[in-house]
């Protein structure tokens, strides 16, 4: 068989160890080709097609390189969006000049979304999911998200040190979208006093409240983790700015700071994670899971069961048709997550009032 494989949307660690596992497993085991498709679906739809056949000498040393060998795309649009179908004709016309008999296709929300079309085309479609938000249905986890929680954690550990010694407040502003796993997780693991979130929209008396409590219990500096989607009760998610049509968020982190000051007179510092986020080797825990999808992925493409996204559900490897996912619609943290309730648990404050444990368990 004839495979093509292609990353999509934004990058983040472990991508090149799944391409490793697919190419390997692909050509190794099964006797596959497999072709590495550049820059996401645009690699089949432009003329002529960019691809790669992948070897062993092209993939033998990539389980620990960021970013991704085959390179990606974020922009441009789903295939449903005005010219999208053109597109997708392209890409079609693209597999099928290449002769694939599957395309493993790794990405996030957007990307799976336009796998789910081209899987409605009759394209044979095996999905991998990715992304540091770590905000895709059906899978617990996904590729990137626990390089980005390490880093978090990590972040706020150093800036610990700096704000024991200045008595400062600092606060770390975080990627993850409208979703906060990545500030909820990296907050617990990093020991944040505040944790921000999408899901939870705070309230600037409950953030001070808790800021003044620390500073009369002795404790004169504070960590706050801010998600580049969380906003105030009364307000609504901040922008930074808007290009090509795709809106990016953030700024929070800087309001929340001016806030705090003016209540408290407390000296705040903002730190903006940005893209570090995304960059860098992959923690082992991320490795693993982009060889165990990879894996299960040619695994897959084998019995010819097409048109399934690989998923991890309660540490196991399995899979879930495109068909039975009505949307690629974002993964938020539920009212009862267990990390939500364990940040409350240990005294994170989520700018909230703290919910009882009798509602908990309601
Ligand atoms: O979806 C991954 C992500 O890193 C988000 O957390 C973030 O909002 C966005 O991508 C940033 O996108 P870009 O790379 O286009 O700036």
């Amino acid at each position: 068989m004839k495979i093509g494989v292609c990353t999509g949307g934004g990058d983040c660690p472990g991508l090149n160890a799944a391409i490793r596992a697919i190419a390997q497993h692909g050509n190794e085991s099964y006797g596959f080709q497999v072709y590495g498709i550049f820059d996401s679906y645009n690699g089949l739809e432009s003329r002529p097609i960019r691809a790669i056949e992948l070897s062993k000498d092209h993939v033998h040393d990539i389980l620990d390189r960021g970013g991704t060998i085959l390179g990606t795309y974020n922009r441009g649009g789903l295939f449903t969006d005005p010219g999208g179908h053109e597109r997708a004709k392209r890409v079609i016309g693209g597999i099928k000049s290449l002769n694939l008999d599957a395309l493993i296709v790794i990405g996030g929300e957007g990307t799976q979304t336009m796998a789910q079309y081209l899987v409605d085309q009759g394209v044979p479609v095996i999905g991998v999911p990715k992304t540091i938000d770590n905000d895709l249905p059906e899978t617990d986890q996904t590729i990137g998200f626990a390089s980005c929680v390490s880093l978090v954690a990590d972040s706020l550990n150093r800036l610990r040190s700096t704000a024991e010694s200045h008595d400062r407040v600092m606060i770390l502003e975080v990627m993850g979208r409208d979703s906060g796993f990545i500030a909820l997780h990296g907050g617990i693991a990093g020991g944040a006093d505040i944790i921000l979130l999408p899901e939870v929209p705070f309230s600037y008396d409950e953030v001070i409240d808790k800021l003044q409590r620390r500073k009369q219990q002795g404790r004169k500096y504070s960590l706050v983790v801010v998600s580049e989607g969380a906003y105030e009760k009364s307000s609504e998610p901040h922008y930074k700015s808007n290009v090509g049509g795709k809106m990016n968020l953030g700024g929070i982190g800087q309001m929340v700071a001016h806030k705090v000051y003016e209540a408290t007179g407390m000296e705040t510092r903002v730190t903006v994670l940005g893209h570090l986020q995304r960059g860098g080797s992959p923690v082992a825990e991320d490795k693993l899971l982009a060889t165990r999808f990879g894996i299960h992925a040619v695994d897959l493409v084998a019995q010819k069961k097409f048109g399934q996204v690989v998923v991890l559900q309660e540490g196991k490897i399995t899979q879930v048709p495109y068909s039975m996912i009505e949307k690629f619609a974002r993964r938020k943290i539920g009212p009862n997550d267990s990390y939500l309730l364990a940040a409350e648990g240990v005294g994170i404050s989520l700018g909230r009032a703290r919910r009882s444990i009798h509602s908990h368990q309601q």
